[in-house]
């Protein structure tokens, strides 16, 4: 039987507040569980803010911002069609997404673990914004053998003749390692039946030379213990990154720095060096090109 990790959901409460807060949202996904923990996370965010220089709000915009960019950049350029966000909790990226992108016939898929993929679909029927090109379905990543495992979603829920990106945001760092890269080796095979297979996470490494690292260990002690999951960061630096990912069956990685988007995007400047990277993995390399 799946671990049980449900006792994560409430996180999106909170990151929906984030993106709300931060006009990235829309009006009806905003959530009264969200308001109270974004009040009562303020003291902590201030202080790190003042003492690091940027706090976890500023590295969620900032993971948040440049995924949209590169699933935009896919759309338009790669002519991806099948978008598959996993851990959608209250992100509004498939509302924005699925209008923005009518023209190209993008299909949006919103998936989560039952509970809160109920939650979201409500929100979403009662607004009047779900059609064919965008659904919300329900999802286990750590299921197998049952309706709602990725091999079934992928195998019986999507088009296999679109080229498929595939977003987890918020989720990684939930779980040790052997469990997440279980699921990556399960994603980069789902992924292969595609024409064109790529997916996107944001991730919080295990960057020893930071200088926030100790305070990065402490939170990550005090949101174990509140979400009933093994919090982890994952990788030592990039090249152990690109070797994980590697291993777990993709073909092509490349690492996204916050850094690289100052000034580009609209994202959050801070004084120390950003925690938070963007990965974007592929199934397929282009002809000519290997990891
Ligand atoms: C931190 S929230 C992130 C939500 C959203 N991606 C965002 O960035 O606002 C984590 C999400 O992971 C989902 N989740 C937890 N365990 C999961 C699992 N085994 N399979 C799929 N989703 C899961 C939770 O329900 C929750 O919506």
């Amino acid at each position: 039987m799946a671990r049980d990790s449900s006792g994560i959901s409430f996180t999106a409460f909170y990151t929906g507040e984030v993106w709300r807060r931060h006009g990235l949202s829309v009006p009806f996904l905003a959530q009264p569980e969200g308001r109270l923990l974004y009040l009562a996370g303020r003291p902590m965010e201030r202080l790190a803010e003042a003492l690091l220089g940027g706090g976890n709000e500023t590295m969620l915009l900032q993971r948040h911002l440049i995924i949209d960019r590169i699933l935009e950049k896919a759309v338009l350029e790669e002519g991806f069609t099948q978008i598959v966000e996993i851990a959608c909790g209250l992100s509004p990226r498939g509302t924005l997404m699925a209008k923005r992108f009518a023209a190209q016939d993008l299909h949006y898929i919103e998936a989560d673990l039952p509970g809160m993929a109920a939650r979201k679909r409500a929100l979403l029927a009662a607004a009047g914004e779900l059609d064919d090109r965008h659904r919300v379905i329900d999802i286990d990543i750590l299921a197998q053998d049952v309706p709602i495992s990725l091999e079934a979603v992928f195998g019986g829920q999507l088009d296999p003749a679109r080229k498929t990106l595939v977003i987890t945001e918020g989720l990684v760092n939930y779980f040790d390692h052997p469990t997440i890269s279980g699921f990556w080796t399960r994603l980069a095979t789902v992924l292969r039946q595609f024409p064109a297979g790529t997916y996107l996470t944001d991730l919080y490494p295990n960057f020893q030379w930071h200088r926030s690292v100790r305070v990065a260990r402490v939170f990550k002690a005090a949101l174990a213990r509140a979400t009933r999951s093994r919090v982890s960061l994952h990788f030592g630096n990039e090249e152990a990154i690109k070797a994980g990912f590697h291993d777990a069956g993709f073909a092509i990685t490349r690492v996204h720095l916050p850094e690289s988007y100052y000034g580009v995007l609209p994202i959050p400047v801070q004084r120390t060096p950003s925690l938070v990277r963007v990965v974007e993995n592929r199934v397929h390399a282009p002809v000519g090109q290997t990891a």
